[in-house]
């Protein structure tokens, strides 16, 4: 296990100074440039299955996921159960506040520890099926009735491992217990951008998970454009926003946007206001598969999981500042909570859904990006890259 924390120097607002070269870029409504970038890819690389196991065998299990956000498991002893990738994995926090991954399966005869998918603070886990005991750093502790056991060592007994490490307000895993994988080039920058937004000292509001039928790569596409905005969202979210590029920034395979809301004016910036989101929207992809959007009040993490080429498990956490207290803010987060519900998943995940949908018919090849979609093919790109 390593803790890896990020090192920058702050920009106004607490910003890394990354994040507010990147705001600093963003123009006037009508200095905006028009971009034309296109890409296309065939249509196998979402359908086929073979793509599909490629990306697990090369991708999925060779690089660091999110398995959770650090503010869910937010004290020592916590520990959760966390199924969405389909491998059963066991997240804690030991008693000195190290953030650690099993995977979730007894040293005995290989039952699920635990089950449920909320975290709790125990201190040590018990297996249902003969109650042999671990602590939350792994090690076997008890074992009932040990003198019918007489050849085994409970040192020899631990959990299995997944190497982890605990930066930008996730916990990170390496989903293959005999792979060991590094955290990507350019993941400290944007760990260090979402703990110059708090990330890391958030509180989880509310989860929620998606199970869709339909592509991991459908699902994070709308994310990396703002071409869907003014059509898909017409009815909801369109008004906050203009139909424009945002400022876009490849941090290695991990990207960023930046964007004014509807009407931005860069003046905003020199009156140091006390809540940049209210005029600034941020998205992260955190390669592969992890998607942050801000919001004035709250910061959104999703992480999709993989199942199959036509399935995806959406992990989706909504984090606000600190644990609501007042009847306005309790009104203000369920009215957030509920928007989401509608925006992210009534229209954003039903595009995906009905682009498997479409897809599957079988008589469209190609997909085509335009301009206004020109992060989509960078993002194809670092998938492929990885591809044998
Ligand atoms: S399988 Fe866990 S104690 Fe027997
Ligand atoms: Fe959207």
């Amino acid at each position: 296990m390593e803790t890896k924390k990020s090192e920058e120097n702050f920009a106004p607002m607490g910003l890394t100074e990354s994040q507010w070269a990147a705001i600093q870029a963003i123009r006037p409504l009508d200095e905006m440039e028009v971009p034309t970038d296109e890409a296309s890819r065939p249509v196998d690389v979402y359908l086929s299955d073979a793509r599909f196991q490629s990306e697990q065998r090369d991708l999925f299990s060779k690089v660091p996921v999110v398995a959770t956000v650090s503010a869910y498991l937010p004290k020592p002893g916590m520990s959760l159960a966390q199924d969405c990738y389909g491998v059963p994995l066991l997240i804690t926090r030991d008693r000195e506040g190290v953030a650690r991954a099993f995977i979730n399966a007894c040293r005995h005869r290989g039952s699920k520890l635990v089950e449920g998918d909320e975290p709790v603070q125990s201190g040590r886990v018990s297996c249902p099926y003969h109650a042999w005991t671990y602590a939350m750093d792994g090690k076997l502790v008890g074992i009932p009735r040990q003198e019918t056991f007489p050849s085994l060592k409970k040192c020899d007994l631990g959990l299995v491992a997944l190497k982890t490490y605990e930066a930008g307000g996730f916990i990170w895993v390496g989903l293959d217990h005999k792979e060991s994988p590094e955290m990507l080039e350019g993941s400290d920058q944007v760990c260090a951008d979402l703990e110059a937004f708090g990330l890391d000292n958030m509180y989880v509001y509310g989860r929620r998970k998606y199970d869709l039928e339909t592509n991991w790569k459908f699902v994070i596409e709308p994310f990396l454009e703002g071409y869907h905005v003014q059509r898909l969202h017409a009815d909801s979210i369109a008004k906050l926003f203009d139909d424009v590029p945002s400022v876009y920034t490849l941090l290695g395979h991990n990207q960023r946007q930046v964007s004014g809301k509807a009407g931005f004016d860069p003046a905003v910036l020199n009156g140091n206001p006390d809540n940049l989101h209210k005029y600034i929207t941020h998205a992260y992809l955190a390669f592969p598969n992890t998607i942050v959007v801000t919001s004035p009040y709250y910061i959104s993490v999703m992480v999709l999981c993989p199942r199959a080429a036509n399935r995806t498990v959406v992990d989706y956490y909504m984090l606000v500042k600190e644990k609501p207290e007042t009847e306005k803010a309790k009104e203000l987060y369920a009215r957030s909570f509920k928007l989401i519900d509608e925006v992210f998943g009534g229209e954003d995940f039903r595009a995906a859904l009905i682009q498997q949908q479409g897809l599957q018919a079988g008589g469209v090849d190609t997909v085509y990006f335009g301009g206004l979609e020109k992060m989509i093919g960078p993002f194809h790109d670092s998938v492929e890259s990885f591809l044998k």
